[in-house]
């Protein structure tokens, strides 16, 4: 008798019910039944090695025991209240005793509202108006963040394209546009536009494109002369690249940061992060009615997530729990390259072991459009080839985890064998 296929009657109802089938974020033709550790299972029983990670939060991996337990212990006691609760408060001091910017906190409950007020705080304290941000960098879905975040056909800089419908034409006056790693047009940038610029924002790592040497460096000395904010958005980074986030990592204090994913130990909670005195435009009290930035939102600073966001942090805390998370990514980014480079394929393996990817070309990639330069047809066959071997990852990012065993390690070695036979075959 034939199997049945759970996931395909899954599927199917999807289909029906969302556009497109998904929930937006990853194609519907999986659906996830659980996660353990580094792998999770679909609908038919099917295991992979997850690199995908909840497409990042699941850093200690999918159900640690401690961070459930404490999520549970939690919930027994009721899940959210609107006013402060003593988990959301003690995160915000673990927050700020970690992450160098941090001085005070702000919580909301996705990264792309994060990054939406952390412009917003930006433009209040400064009284300036526009943001710089890079071409390829993502700050998730306000109208100001989805300018020039993957625009098929890019324009001239500092022009920015709108990656939506929906989009208001004015705001295209409000945002400039810089490649990324390009210190020389940035820094022209922000001297040329300072009366009007009210911050820069950046991911630290861009996707999965580190700074240049001297980048980030450049960024703090020009926006401080100027008086323009530096914004790091370490939604990804944060607690990723070191418990001091990449900020730590990398050596450069922003005046603002934002944070999500790890934070929230894989509930919804996301963060704010910076200079007290740029913070104090959230309080009214501090600036007035006319500095104060209205913020509100119902979930915000919610217990269980604070929790689970808590428990992650003492995980993370422990002795060589970053050295082993490095250890893994460095294994396997090595193993990677190495078998590319056997076979004769020409790959730029980039990023920072505990995110990294492959782009298919003989150049190394320093700016969004370098990955344009990459064949993107070649990175979705592999993907998929890898799908059917037990291995779940996001398009264009490898997750790791410090629930990443030996084992994973060498299931995942097998499967990129295999699947580079079968993708030079
Ligand atoms: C760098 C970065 N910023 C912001 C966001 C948006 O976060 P969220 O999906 O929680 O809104 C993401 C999401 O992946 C991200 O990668």
């Amino acid at each position: 008798m034939a199997a049945i296929d759970v996931q395909a009657e899954i599927v199917g109802r999807a289909r029906r019910v969302l556009p497109g089938g998904t929930f937006g974020n990853f194609p519907g033709d999986i659906v996830i039944r659980e996660g353990r550790g580094g792998r999770v299972w679909d609908e038919n029983g099917k295991e992979y090695v997850d690199f995908l990670l909840g497409s990042g939060p699941m850093l200690v991996g999918h159900a640690h025991p401690e961070v459930t337990a404490a999520a549970q212990a939690r919930i027994a006691e009721g899940t959210t209240f609107f006013a402060n609760n003593r988990h959301g408060i003690e995160l915000a001091e673990a927050i700020v005793a970690a992450v160098p910017c941090a001085e005070q906190v702000r919580f909301v409950s996705t990264g792309s509202e994060a990054d939406l007020y952390a412009m917003r705080a930006a433009r209040a304290f400064t009284r300036r108006d526009k943001i710089l941000k890079f071409e390829g960098g993502y700050h998730g879905m306000s109208d100001y963040s989805l300018m020039s975040l993957a625009p098929k056909r890019p324009g001239n800089f500092p022009q920015p394209v709108a990656d939506s419908a929906g989009i208001p034409k004015s705001l295209r006056d409000e945002i400039l546009v810089a490649p990324f790693n390009d210190l020389e047009v940035a820094a022209g940038l922000v001297r040329e536009h300072r009366q009007e610029l009210a911050g820069v924002i950046l991911e630290p790592l861009q996707r999965i494109i580190p700074p240049a040497p001297g980048f980030l460096e450049g960024l703090r000395r020009i926006t401080a002369e100027h008086g323009v904010l530096l914004i790091f958005d370490e939604v990804v980074t944060g607690f990723r690249l070191g418990y001091g986030s990449a900020q730590e990592y990398y050596g450069v204090v922003p005046d603002l940061c934002t944070l999500g994913k790890v934070i929230g130990g894989g509930f919804p909670l996301a963060a704010i992060a910076g200079r007290a005195d740029i913070m104090a435009h959230f309080d009214r009290g501090a600036v007035g009615d006319d500095g104060f930035m209205m913020q509100v939102g119902t979930l915000s600073g919610n217990p269980v997530a604070a929790a689970a966001g808590l428990a992650t942090l003492a995980i993370l805390q422990r002795p060589g729990a970053y050295e082993g998370l490095f250890a893994t990514g460095r294994e396997l980014m090595e193993t990677l390259a190495e078998l590319l480079k056997r076979n004769g394929i020409a790959v730029q393996v980039t990023g920072e072991p505990p995110l990294f990817d492959v782009v298919f070309g003989p150049e190394p990639v320093r700016d969004y459009r370098g990955t344009l330069r990459g064949d993107a047809e070649t990175l979705r066959r592999f993907n998929a080839i890898l799908r059917e071997r037990g291995i779940l990852k996001g398009e264009q990012k490898y997750y790791v985890s410090l629930a990443h065993t030996a084992e994973d390690v060498r299931h995942t070695r097998e499967a990129w064998s295999s699947a580079i036979k079968a993708l030079t075959a």
